[in-house]
């Protein structure tokens, strides 16, 4: 919080990892006082790895092999994020959908983005979903997660049009550049101490 030690962050992450990227980038430029304990990858070759070890960020490859199912693989999880001192987790293209195991653990503690305006286009490809559907505006939205899938309280959204010619491809890029600058200002508010939780409404304090 504010005047204290930098929350610390455990970023879960399954791909590219360019939602990482803009929060390293938004600590190292100064305007996120966070610091990223770890990053948990649930899949071997995920670039966002290299991302963090080129900035010196301890990684752990977390892979579901082993484990009979998600609340076992989950409980590991939490273990490797509470070794790590890890105060807020942080969803940055994971691919895996968290049992109760994480959720209660970490409550009101963990924020993913989505690719959509939710509660519109939840799930897999949302911006694919989006495009059928022959909406005008798309957008993306951080919120805290739940047990459902895209269903936790929102915290922050920003909108992009959709236009007549775009592709899968070309909304997604759209979409993305607004995930780089509101992902790390809804973790700049947590850090700040100006998120309160009333029921599923978040309040912004000033
Ligand atoms: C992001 O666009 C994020 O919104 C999406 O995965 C992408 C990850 O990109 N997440 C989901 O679809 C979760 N339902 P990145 O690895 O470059 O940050």
């Amino acid at each position: 919080m504010t005047g204290g030690q930098p929350i610390k962050l455990g970023i879960l992450v399954s791909g590219n990892g360019s939602n990482l990227q803009a929060i390293i980038d938004a600590i190292e430029a100064g305007g996120l006082d966070a610091r990223i304990a770890c990053v948990v990858s649930s899949t071997p070759g995920a670039f966002a790895l290299t991302r963090a070890s080129r900035h010196n960020i301890p990684v752990v490859i977390h892979e579901n092999r082993g484990f009979t199912n998600r609340r076992e693989y989950d409980a590991a999880l939490v273990k490797i994020l509470r070794d790590h001192g890890v105060e807020l987790v942080i969803l940055a293209g994971y691919m895996r959908i968290l049992s109760e195991v994480m959720v209660t653990a970490f409550p009101n503690a963990i924020m993913n983005i989505h690719p959509a305006l939710l509660p519109a286009f939840p799930g897999l490809h949302a911006q694919k979903q989006a495009l059928d559907y022959g909406v005008r505006f798309s957008g993306c939205t951080v919120h805290f997660v739940d047990c459902g899938t895209d269903t936790g309280p929102i915290i922050l959204q920003s909108v992009v049009p959709v236009e007549q010619d775009d592709t899968e491809e070309s909304l997604s890029a759209r979409i993305q550049k607004e995930e780089h600058r509101t992902y790390p200002e809804a973790v700049r508010l947590f850090c700040e101490g100006r998120i309160r939780l009333e029921g599923r409404h978040v309040r912004i304090l000033p």
